[in-house]
């Protein structure tokens, strides 16, 4: 037998009232990902192209997803079957598989299984239920006495004893396409809502003797749908502990785990440590071997293999192997360091290079900087970039091998050849020879008694 063709719905077509933001309340972000992109990924392997149904003004949806989804329109929000219903006109496929765009939960084989076992019962229509300990608010299951499914119940319509009922609907569903045509129209918005149902369907086909499979899921479900800020934040929490898990069973250390944030797509090699109150975000990777925090924030950040980055931020740089980064600095986009270098405890580097072995220990503000290896930056130095008048600033280039005095300031564009040193306490505004010193200060004058005679008079 062939495999059927299946194109996938999902639904997010409503406004999120809940949620009371101007944002649409699938693409509110979850550990660095629209809610959404975690349904879309969740079926990329059932369909690469899934349609969408969204609200008329649905410019954020295109921006965040351009042409990996197909835009569907619901006009006006007259309920999830009414939903469906503006999705179907890009359904050709013999079955579709519908799912809320607000459940960020399901993983892919939570779908592949329901699909799956729904084309295996040769099901006209099936829905994915599970057991909740706090059903809530979601759709409950309702049985025959002999425990048939006979259809959906939403928290607002049912009767008392039926709230009672801990088997929900998650809002995921597969219908033969004809059919699920068929049943669309004979919708009726009876319900406390006056919405339209997609719900109702499953009822619909329970009644016409169509075969309805009740897939009910086999792990326990810890959530389903996010409809306002504290369900965002639990869908968050929830997501977090999955990552952690992932990232401990891979070899990676997580100190005191409720403190720590890493994103999705964050990637960490083994025996790496993650310290508490860390924060890694976006596109940030971690090689093996390194310590990172306590208190440190990466963001779209690669640190290599055996590196410490202690309380310090970084952001859209990449720090080298065996390298050093802190306490307290501030190493902001651009900036790269080669292997064993240090940048010490409160310096801030920005769109710099530093060289293996180099070293900026304290107290610098290194900015447009091209400094080589085995450089030392003395204490309190920095790098004058900016002239006060031009957009564009000026670079400073400190060749191998030099040695910058403490407390320097070098005025860019300025280059320090190799192998040169800089005296304590310098202005540097002209480039200093290979092997030079250069020295540029105020020569010191000792006056005689001249706190005698301010004091005394004498
Ligand atoms: C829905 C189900 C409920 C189930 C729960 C699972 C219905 C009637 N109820 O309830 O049985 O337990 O999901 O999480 O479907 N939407 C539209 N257009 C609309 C209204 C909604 O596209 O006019 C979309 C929403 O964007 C959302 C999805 O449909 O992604 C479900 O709507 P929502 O209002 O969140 O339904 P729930 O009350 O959570
Ligand atoms: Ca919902």
């Amino acid at each position: 037998m062939s495999t059927p063709s299946v194109q996938t719905l999902i639904l997010a077509g409503g406004l999120g009232t809940r949620m009371k933001s101007a944002v649409p309340k699938v693409l509110h972000d979850v550990l660095g990902h629209p809610m959404l992109w975690y349904v879309v990924d969740a079926l990329a392997d059932i369909d690469p192209q899934p349609i969408i149904v969204t609200p008329a003004a649905n410019e954020a949806f295109r921006a965040a997803f351009g042409d990996r989804l197909t835009y569907a329109v619901q006009p006006e929000q007259h309920g999830s079957g009414h939903a469906v219903q503006c999705g179907m006109e890009h359904v050709s496929a013999e079955y579709v598989l519908v799912c809320n765009g607000d459940d960020p939960f399901p993983s892919a084989e939570d779908y592949r299984g329901f699909l799956d076992e729904s084309l295996v019962e040769h099901a006209d229509a099936a829905v994915l239920v599970a057991y909740l300990d706090n059903p809530d608010k979601l759709g409950r299951v309702i049985r025959t006495a002999d425990s048939a499914f006979a259809g959906i119940v939403e928290a607002r319509d049912a009767r008392p004893e039926q709230l009672g009922i801990h088997e929900i609907n998650t809002g995921v569903y597969l219908f033969r396409s004809a059919d699920l045509r068929s049943w669309l129209v004979q919708m009726k918005p009876n319900n406390v809502q006056g919405e339209y149902y997609i719900t109702d369907c499953l009822a619909m086909a329970v009644q016409n003797g169509s075969r309805v499979y009740c897939h009910v899921a086999r792990d326990k479900w810890e959530l389903s749908g996010v409809n306002d800020r504290a369900e965002l934040a639990l869908a968050a929490s929830v997501l977090q502990r999955r990552k952690l898990d992932h990232l401990s069973r891979e070899g990676v250390t997580i100190d005191m785990p409720e403190t720590v944030r890493v994103d999705w797509d964050v990637a960490i090699g083994r025996d790496s440590e993650i310290r508490q109150g860390s924060c890694l975000k976006g596109n940030t990777k971690v090689g093996h071997s390194s310590i990172i925090g306590p208190n440190t924030i990466l963001i779209d950040a690669q640190v290599g293999d055996e590196t410490t980055v202690l309380a310090s931020f970084v952001e859209g740089s990449a720090i080298g192997n065996n390298c050093v980064v802190g306490p307290f600095s501030y190493i902001r986009p651009g900036t790269l360091t080669a292997e064993r270098s240090k940048v010490g405890a409160f310096c801030e580097l920005k769109a710099s290079s530093l060289g293996a072995g180099s070293k900026v220990p304290h107290l610098s503000y290194i900015g447009d900087a091209t400094i080589a290896e085995n450089v030392n930056v003395g204490a309190g130095t920095i790098t004058c970039n900016y002239d006060g008048f031009t957009h564009a600033k000026h670079r400073t280039v400190i060749e191998k091998d030099v040695f910058i005095g403490a407390n320097n300031n070098l005025v860019a564009p300025v280059t320090i050849h190799e192998g040169a040193y800089t005296a304590t306490g310098s202005t540097i505004t002209h480039d200093v020879p290979p092997e030079a010193l250069g020295i540029a200060r105020a020569v010191q004058v000792d006056k005689e008694g001249w706190v005698r005679r301010k004091k005394h008079g004498q």
